[in-house]
């Protein structure tokens, strides 16, 4: 009797405890099933990122409560004066399209805790300032229309909400332990993260098919917040059961987790290989600024010239991943000039050499690429992109590959690149007939086909 109380006991406390630790249940999907799901996003290689909130209007970085450690009552003046009068998301639209991307991403909500749309939960957003409207509906309709797949940047910090608990990222972080402790007391993460929940399901529900959710960020640790503070299993559970095909980024502090993201997110570098978890290549995304800050900074003078932004484009495919590059649009609603001039760009060398981008991948191993030059490969039709970053001097060798080419050609205007092969030891080498003046694109492209 005694026993079998003391079993009973026991397995209702390993019960309990199980059902305390279970992981949500993660929609369960092979290999196959989600490289799949992902194909148009890795196909597309090239989306937009765009930071607006009301750090347009300090226009010195998103980060600007945070940095200059303002308090809601200082930062209420972004508030009161934002009205981005020019705001016409079809512009934009037609601006990325033309850029030659095929996805984009918005800030629904920053750190700074701001809400573009109209959220049951929060007065803090759009509708209530002078300006008054949903910028997500307009939005999510105008890159719709263009055919450019619609995501959504949501912040899992928030600067604003009074039961966000101020850690070591906040505005009014602190010094000592003691310190945390009495500002923190009295607010509840617990309704914070019914806040999130709630405010997912809003933006997975009301606006259609929403591609991509980007969640951002977790930072673990002491005075730090990770996935038990966001609820980060149940929160990627909601927005999977709302957009079953939805694509998630990996700042949920949910790396170790099955099904917890789909792609990686190296921000503001190159990576130096594809990168690799637990020896096996993952789908990746480099997302990058064009001057340093994501939301708009009006004195910034760091801008990446049009040939740095293709060559880190060309760089990111010849390595199997996205770029997602970001504007910042300023505090009237509009892509600023430096912006522009830099998408135009992108969208004139797009516009001839994107076969070169779109549906290409890292090399097949053995072709090494010539000195100065990034290799592309579509793996469908068999063709080899050769990126000349530094034009050459009326020749170039492609070693070691005269039995695995059919035909040259220059991508841009499809005109034949002759060429000839070494003798004895180097007869397995190309040499190509390059005209001595260079092509009038900023980076030439060779298509090379393959036999
Ligand atoms: C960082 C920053 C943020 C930016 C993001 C983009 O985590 O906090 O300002 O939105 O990266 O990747």
């Amino acid at each position: 009797m005694k026993t079998k109380t003391y079993t009973i006991t026991l397995l209702t406390i390993l019960l309990l405890i199980t059902s305390q630790m279970a992981p949500a249940q993660l929609p369960k999907e092979t290999e196959a099933q989600k490289t799949q799901r992902m194909k148009w996003w890795t196909d597309a290689r090239f989306g937009m990122f765009i930071h607006w909130g009301l750090y347009a209007l300090p226009a010195r970085h998103e980060w600007v409560k945070n940095r200059e450690r303002l308090t809601t009552e200082q930062y209420q003046k972004y508030f009161e004066n934002f009205n981005p009068d020019l705001y016409n998301p079809k512009e934009w639209a037609r601006m990325a399209k033309e850029a030659g991307m095929k996805y984009v991403v918005l800030t629904a909500k920053h750190h700074e805790g701001f809400c573009n749309w109209d959220s049951k939960f929060t007065d803090y957003k759009s509708t209530n300032t002078p300006f008054g409207r949903d910028i997500i509906r307009d939005y999510v309709d105008a890159f719709r229309a263009e055919g450019i797949k619609v995501g959504f940047y949501y912040s899992l910090i928030d600067w604003h909400h009074p039961d966000y608990t101020i850690d070591r990222n906040h505005p009014q972080r602190q010094e000592y332990d003691t310190a945390y402790a009495r500002l923190n007391k009295g607010k509840d993460m617990n309704r914070y993260r019914e806040y999130m929940k709630n405010q997912v399901r809003e933006l997975l529900t009301n606006y259609g098919e929403i591609s991509i959710i980007w969640f951002d960020f977790s930072f673990p640790g002491k005075n730090g917040k990770g996935r038990q503070d966001w609820d980060s299993e149940n929160l990627l559970k909601l927005a999977r059961s709302l957009q079953p095909g939805i694509i998630v980024d990996d700042r949920l502090d949910l790396k170790d987790v099955e099904g917890g993201w789909d792609f990686t997110t190296p921000e503001q570098y190159k990576v130096t290989k594809w990168p690799e978890v637990n020896g096996k290549r993952v789908a990746w995304e480099t997302c990058q600024t064009f001057s340093g800050s994501w939301g708009y900074y009006r004195d910034e003078t760091s801008w990446k010239s049009p040939a740095q932004l293709l060559e880190l484009l060309v760089e990111s495919v010849s390595k199997g991943g996205n770029l997602l590059l970001n504007v910042g649009p300023t505090a009237r609603g509009t892509f600023d000039n430096r912006a522009q001039e830099r998408l135009k760009a992108m969208g004139e060398w797009m516009k001839y050499n994107n076969r070169s981008v779109y549906n290409c991948t890292e090399a097949p191993a053995g072709f090494v690429p010539p000195a100065n030059s990034i290799l592309t490969y579509n793996p469908t039709s068999k063709r080899l992109y050769v990126h000349l970053l530094a034009y050459p001097m009326g020749s170039l060798t492609l070693a070691n590959m005269a039995d695995k080419v059919k035909y040259v050609q220059f991508l841009h205007d499809a005109s034949e690149i002759r060429f000839s092969t070494g003798n004895n030891e180097t007869k397995n080498d190309i040499n190509l007939q390059l005209p001595v003046l260079k092509p009038p694109v900023e980076i030439p492209v060779l298509e090379v086909f393959l036999k």
